[in-house]
């Protein structure tokens, strides 16, 4: 999150003066206003506003129809929830390598795809797009479904559209770290009715017949799901939120360029799928060995990392999934439904070499939308 201020607070004590918070109103309609302003920003035919990011894979994994059976690809290098999300749909993550992009490799994808594969879920990690064309011309070959799991890329871009609004469906997440915040927050982000619907059911289940009219003009049948309603206060915060993201995002590639431009004569900067689209938010300087890296980072000092640390982020920290752990209940746990258990891999015998070897040679630094020139040229001076 980078820009939040007076505007927010305004935006919140009006809610809170209207007496409505709950997202069926005869007030302010903040929930409604939030998912129309996404639609419109980011060019979808339907936008359903959760609580989380997880939430929003979930609900958009539901909607897709993935459930046991079904195994879905993910990249060995994202935050554990968007494996967790397989898991809670019932599904099976299979785990694929990264590319020199810190993206999912379309070529590792094509190695895992079986005759279960039923969706891939490419990570905009870092506001990176992900090799979307490629990873399209293989959902064309093979017929798996595209959920876009762009939770930490809110807004950016793959060849002029945005991310999570390519694949069959998308998720975006608002939480405290990400580009745009509410605290909390997440939206789900499809042109398919159906999905859209199944999504809807999913994440508010109890409540979806009860309040309003949001069964009106559905379809699908109702079924038991989950509780991700989202809440007016969150609604408008992200609704002022969505006014200032190309603002912040445009700011962010502006110093993102210049810093790029102050060390590359020098450094290797990490290659792009699509540098225009690219959220700024992480500049990636990649290095022979992990101990050049390690030194550059400490010249760098405060504000920057290698991501191997990061341990969260990367396969091999992913513990609940390791050991197979995929329910607060074994009989409800999917790794040992007898439609999904003949096909579970051994997560922990697994290696993924690209992703290991470059996070560890690699340091991320942090672009801020607001810093000056003079700041940026000082960052360099450190290391050049
Ligand atoms: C790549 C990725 N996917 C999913 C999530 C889950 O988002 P949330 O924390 O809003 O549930 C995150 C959150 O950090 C994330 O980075």
């Amino acid at each position: 999150m980078y820009r939040i201020g007076k505007e927010e607070i305004e935006e919140v004590a009006k809610v809170i003066e209207s007496g409505n918070m709950f997202k069926i109103n005869d007030a302010l309609h903040e929930t409604e206003a939030c998912e129309e302003k996404i639609r419109g920003l980011f060019g979808v035919k339907r936008s359903l506003l959760v609580t989380s990011g997880f939430a929003a894979l979930t609900s958009a994994l539901v909607g897709m129809g993935i459930g046991p059976g079904d195994e879905v690809i993910v990249p060995a290098y994202t935050y554990i929830a968007t494996v967790m999300a397989v898991v809670a749909a019932g599904a099976i993550p299979v785990i694929a390598d990264i590319d020199a992009t810190y993206t999912i490799d379309p070529d590792k994808i094509e190695e895992k795809i079986s005759p279960r594969t039923k969706a891939v879920i490419p990570v905009h990690i870092q506001g990176f797009p992900c090799n979307m064309a490629a990873i399209c011309a293989l959902s064309e070959k093979y017929g798996f479904q595209i959920l876009e799991d762009a939770c930490q890329a809110d807004g950016g871009s793959y060849r002029g559209k945005r991310l999570g609004s390519i694949g069959k469906a998308g998720a975006l997440s608002f939480n405290q770290f990400k580009v745009i915040s509410a605290g909390e927050g997440g939206a789900v982000l499809t042109d398919d009715d159906a999905v859209y619907e199944r999504a809807l059911i999913y994440h508010d289940a109890s409540a979806i017949a009860f309040f309003g009219n949001q069964l009106d003009g559905i379809n699908e049948p109702q079924f038991c799901g989950a509780e991700y309603r989202t809440n007016e206060i969150a609604a408008a915060i992200l609704r002022r939120q969505l006014e200032k993201l190309d603002g912040i995002l445009t700011d962010l590639r502006r110093n993102k360029a210049y810093l790029t431009g102050l060390l590359k004569e020098k450094f290797a900067i990490g290659p792009s799928n699509d540098l225009a689209g690219d959220c700024g938010t992480t500049l990636p300087v990649v290095f022979e060995t992990e101990a050049e890296a390690r030194a550059f980072s400490a010249k760098v000092g405060t504000g920057n990392y290698l991501p191997i640390d990061t341990g969260k982020h990367i396969y091999n920290h992913w513990t609940a999934i390791l050991e197979q752990r995929g329910a607060f209940h074994p009989l409800m746990d999917p790794f040992k439904f007898p439609a999904n258990a003949p096909y579970v891999p051994d997560y922990k015998a697994e290696v993924y070499p690209v992703t290991l070897d470059l996070l560890a040679r690699t340091v991320f630094l942090f672009p801020s939308p607001d810093w000056t020139q003079a700041e940026m040229q000082k960052i360099a001076q450190t290391v050049l």
